[in-house]
């Protein structure tokens, strides 16, 4: 059988898992399975460059987890893992940190956005995080990279911090490539910010159905839409953006909303009754994992990544020169 290209992917554990999450890349990640390697893994030391806490990741790492064998991440055909117990990404981060000038990471656009999230947090992590996301890749010889648009610039950089090694010391780390997710920017429930845990604005996918019925009914919808009797303007809508995402049969609803024969109020019942049909099996099967298998799924990937990280290691510590 032909060698299958490796990819990677992370997600960090920031809170409950959303539809943003679910539509920009899990779903991608199930697909990619059949094509690919797969590497993936919950990015707890990211997670740290805005919450120092760990212990506050502890039940949202378990709970992604679960979220992701739920919606069908198979760990027979990829490797799920914890980033922390894979502490080789660390050392790669201090030796790749050696050979980045600092004006390619200030030219990096999140830092700037996320320093602006957290004024009272602009730590060193936060701005060596496209580093961090580097040695992820490169520890495993990553060379297929499925992010978001929003994740271009981090790729770009890792590329050449790839390059600046290989010139610098010997061709060790493949170049990683972007393999780009094509979803629109999933809005929340505000109808103005991407959907994020850090925002607030999120609709659950595994959540009870009560969970779901609230978020949904908490959604801003057509604001020039002040009466049921005036004809919507789907375009515009949040909530119609939802039916085309996740219904085949979205146009209907999209000429009722702009005949005025459906109102705003409507359209949200029935989205949430039509998301939590959607999502019913993955809500199943989210129950039917026991804790300890959850667990025992994310060690023995974890093992499994941290092998394979050892042994780049030992080819990066040659390359630089240092006892492998
Ligand atoms: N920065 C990514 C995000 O916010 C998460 C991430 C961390 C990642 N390390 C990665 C994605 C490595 C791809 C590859 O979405």
């Amino acid at each position: 059988m032909a060698v299958r290209t490796r990819i990677l992917s992370g997600m960090r554990p920031t809170g409950r898992f959303h539809l943003g999450n679910y539509l920009g890349a899990a779903k991608n990640w199930v697909e990619l399975q059949d094509r690919y390697e797969c590497f993936y893994f919950i990015a707890d030391y990211h997670a740290l460059t805005t919450e120092p806490d760990g212990h506050k990741a502890e039940d949202k790492v378990f709970d992604l987890t679960a979220d992701l064998l739920a919606v069908g991440i198979d760990p027979k055909r990829s490797v799920l893992y914890l980033q922390s117990k894979v502490p080789e990404v660390a050392e790669l981060t201090l030796l790749l940190s050696m050979v980045t000038p600092l004006s390619w990471v200030q030219r990096v656009p999140t830092f700037k956005q996320m320093a602006k999230q957290h004024p009272d947090n602009v730590n060193l992590g936060l701005f060596s995080y496209p580093i961090l996301q580097g040695a992820d890749i490169l520890v495993v010889k990553g060379t297929g990279v499925p992010v978001g648009k929003d994740q271009l610039a981090h790729l770009e950089l890792v590329r050449e911090v790839a390059r600046r090694f290989n010139r610098t010391y010997a061709s060790v780390l493949p170049e990683p490539h972007a393999l780009l997710t094509e979803t629109p920017l999933i809005k929340g429930t505000d109808g103005k910010k991407r959907m994020s845990k850090t925002v607030g604005n999120i609709v659950g996918v595994t959540d009870d159905p009560e969970v779901i019925r609230k978020q949904v009914h908490s959604m801003v919808t057509d604001v020039k839409r002040p009466r049921r009797s005036d004809p919507g303007h789907p375009r515009q809508c949040n909530v119609c953006a939802f039916y085309k995402y996740f219904f085949d049969d979205w146009q209907h609803y999209w000429d009722l909303c702009r005949k005025a024969e459906i109102g705003c109020n409507d359209k949200k019942k029935i989205l949430a009754e039509r998301l939590i049909e959607r999502f019913a099996p993955f809500r199943e099967a989210r129950s039917e994992l026991s804790p300890e298998l959850v667990t025992s799924i994310l060690d023995e990937g974890s093992a499994r990544a941290r092998d394979v990280a050892r042994q780049t290691l030992r080819e990066v510590r040659t390359a630089v020169g240092l006892p492998a």
